[in-house]
């Protein structure tokens, strides 16, 4: 069904031994996996350990009804899974009564079911509706974008999102053709793409529609947007000494990451963790190609107990 090293029907989490290694340090923790996706993450929480306790939650609600039949059945008792938004943790947390949690997962990106499933419209080799929704009853679609923003947006967005060093002809083109006819399809537009493109470009080893479509993903999506707020609101629900782990894909992600995170230390509430950013090692990228962007950044929370827990420890 998927492009999934291990023969598995889900998508393959990044970074897992390294993301247990933290929630570990504690013999019993209270996890949320905002981005659950099809539950990798959580699994591997739950299998771990018998006292571990994770809320699972995603804007997808395929992702939810996914990983709930994943998860339901073998870890009863033991995790909880809801539609939700994760730069809205705080209000998920108060309606299950939660206050403070020990750990935190934010896996950004897009997931293997998402990107292979040919109707979401996420995949430039598939002549599907661009559509491109993580929530499918989000308001806009990629389609919209590119029927409605002007040629300077979508130019900033393929420049910023895409980092797409073409994003100047490929705007232009879009605004020509969609004079003309509406791009509704993933084939339409890679069709417009490949004519803005200089011949040279269109038989590199990455398809040259490939930083659109990923800058088109993001727009749709705003995952950039409120990011920051979303990173800050997260671990103002941690536990003392409590951690928020990120695992971003994109540099403009890890940017927000770990600015963020320096900020928090700075004013003396958390400690960072991973003072050199984890990425997956040789074997993990060959097993499984879509983790090679992958960064992870932790951030440990200080919390009121900071400086009397030393005090405790000494
Ligand atoms: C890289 S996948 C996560 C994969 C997951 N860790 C696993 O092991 O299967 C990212 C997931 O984040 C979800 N997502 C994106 N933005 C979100 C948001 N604002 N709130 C909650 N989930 C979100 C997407 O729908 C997608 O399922």
């Amino acid at each position: 069904m998927m492009d999934n090293s291990r023969g598995s029907i889900y998508h393959t989490p990044v970074l897992v031994d390294e993301v247990l290694a933290f929630v570990n340090e504690r013999k019993r923790s209270t996890v949320v996996d905002c981005t659950l996706g099809d539950g990798g993450h959580s699994e591997a929480i739950l299998a771990n350990s018998q006292d571990n306790f994770v809320f699972g939650i995603d804007i997808d609600d395929e992702a939810v009804e996914v990983a709930g039949k994943r998860l339901d059945a073998g870890f009863r008792g033991r995790f909880h899974v809801s539609k939700w938004d994760y730069r809205q943790l705080n209000l998920h947390l108060a309606r299950v009564g939660v206050p403070r949690v020990s750990a935190i997962l934010i896996d950004l990106g897009v997931s293997s079911r998402q990107l292979d499933q040919a109707h979401r419209g996420f995949s430039y080799w598939a002549d599907a509706p661009l559509d491109m929704r993580m929530n499918p009853q989000g308001t806009r679609t990629a389609r919209d974008i590119l029927a409605q923003w002007s040629e300077a947006e979508i130019e900033t967005i393929l420049r910023e999102y895409g980092e797409e060093r073409f994003s100047r002809q490929i705007a232009r083109a879009i605004v020509e053709r969609r004079c003309k006819r509406p791009i509704e399809t993933a084939t339409d537009l890679v069709d417009v793409i490949i004519s803005a493109v200089p011949a040279k470009a269109r038989y590199r080893s990455l398809h040259p529609a490939r930083k659109t479509f990923q800058a088109l993903r993001i727009a749709v999506n705003d995952e950039l947007s409120r990011l920051d707020e979303a990173l800050r609101k997260c671990f103002g629900l941690l536990e003392p000494e409590g951690v928020l782990m990120v695992i971003t894909y994109h540099s403009l992600e890890d940017r927000i990451a770990k600015t963020v995170f320096r900020q928090i230390e700075a004013r003396g509430a958390g400690v960072v963790r991973t003072k050199k950013v984890i990425r997956p090692g040789k074997a993990e990228v060959a097993r499984n190609p879509r983790s090679r962007s992958a960064k992870l950044r932790i951030i440990q929370s200080r919390g009121c107990w900071g400086k009397e827990n030393d005090d405790k420890k000494r």
